[in-house]
């Protein structure tokens, strides 16, 4: 895949009142030609680490977790997606990656700032101060070994204009991390983040039952970012009340967010081998330029 090229722009520096931030922003996807996309299947890891979904299931043992990423890789999945508000799930990945071969094929390590874990209440909190960013940054680092892609984890606008957003992500550059995303949750946001000039990525909801932010697909395609779908299963509710052919609506679901010209990652989120068997067999049967 080629690399969108790396950029720098005003638009932070602007923000840190000249004093900090020049961002490179690299892409692992193609920027593609009208009407075509590049579109790979990745593993979300929400589930891995606290419970989540539409029937709110509780997250595996661990061995099953190892198992699942082990069964995604054997799937040719090299994306994943996780998060310090996930719970265990950065501490999970981070022991697989350690205890895997050295000469493994590279996996895409993609986790978030912003959103943090109280393991007292095991609830997630948001802290957006310099201090804690950086905390945040730090601890990622050493859980998960390395960081290919940090995304700020569903700001505020207000958020994007931060200064102390804008210092730990440069904090974050000099700590290795190579590209910035945005996981955003409205479309002023994602406006400013496409804008901004100093992210790779947008990360929004996108499925049958919730597509507020379809505009977010153009923004993005128009300045050269890469999506990252969450939720396209609506968290399990999509198949949970399909009436028909799960095989079926496991395609239709896949298929309507294909129907958007981007170019990135779909996350899927299950914490079972045999439901990513079905998924990535689903997403691979609609896929228009198939690149597992
Ligand atoms: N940044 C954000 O704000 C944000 C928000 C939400 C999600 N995310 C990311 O996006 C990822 C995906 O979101 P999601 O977890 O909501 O994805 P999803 O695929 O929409 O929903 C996952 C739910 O669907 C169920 N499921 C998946 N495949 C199934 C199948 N074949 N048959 C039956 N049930 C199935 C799963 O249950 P089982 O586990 O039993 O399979 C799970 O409960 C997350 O893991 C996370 O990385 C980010």
């Amino acid at each position: 895949m080629a690399r969108a090229q790396s950029h720098c722009h005003s638009y932070f520096s602007r923000v840190s009142e000249g004093s900090v931030a020049t961002f490179s922003r690299k892409s692992i996807c193609i920027m593609r030609g009208p009407g075509r996309s590049s579109v790979s299947l990745g593993l979300g890891l929400l589930s891995i680490g606290r419970p989540w979904g539409y029937k709110q299931g509780m997250p595996p043992r661990e061995e099953r977790a190892y198992a699942l990423l082990d069964h995604a890789i054997s799937k040719g999945i090299t994306f994943v997606d996780t998060a310090p508000g996930y719970g265990s799930s950065e501490k999970i990945l981070g022991a697989f990656l350690e205890k895997r071969p050295t000469n493994s094929p590279p996996i895409y390590v993609s986790t978030k700032i912003a959103e943090h874990w109280d393991w007292t209440s095991q609830t997630p909190f948001v802290d957006h101060s310099y201090h804690a960013l950086c905390r945040s940054i730090d601890q990622s680092m050493k859980t998960l070994g390395k960081v290919d892609l940090l995304q700020v984890h569903r700001p505020k606008a207000s958020t994007l204009r931060s200064r102390d957003l804008v210092r730990a992500l440069s904090y974050a550059q000099t700590q290795g991390i190579p590209t910035f995303g945005v996981s955003v949750s409205d479309i002023e946001s994602a406006k400013i983040a496409c804008r901004s000039g100093a992210f790779g990525y947008l990360q929004f909801t996108y499925n049958k039952l919730n597509t507020s932010l379809t505009h977010a697909f153009q923004l993005a395609t128009k300045h050269s970012l890469n999506v990252i779908v969450n939720r396209p299963l609506a968290m399990g509710e999509i198949v949970e009340t399909t009436t028909g052919e799960k095989a079926e609506a496991l395609k239709n679901a896949f298929s309507f967010i294909l129907d958007n010209c981007f170019s990135g990652v779909i996350l899927t989120g299950t914490r079972s081998e045999h439901h990513l068997t079905e998924n990535v067999s689903a997403f691979r049967a609609v896929n228009r330029v198939p690149r597992l």
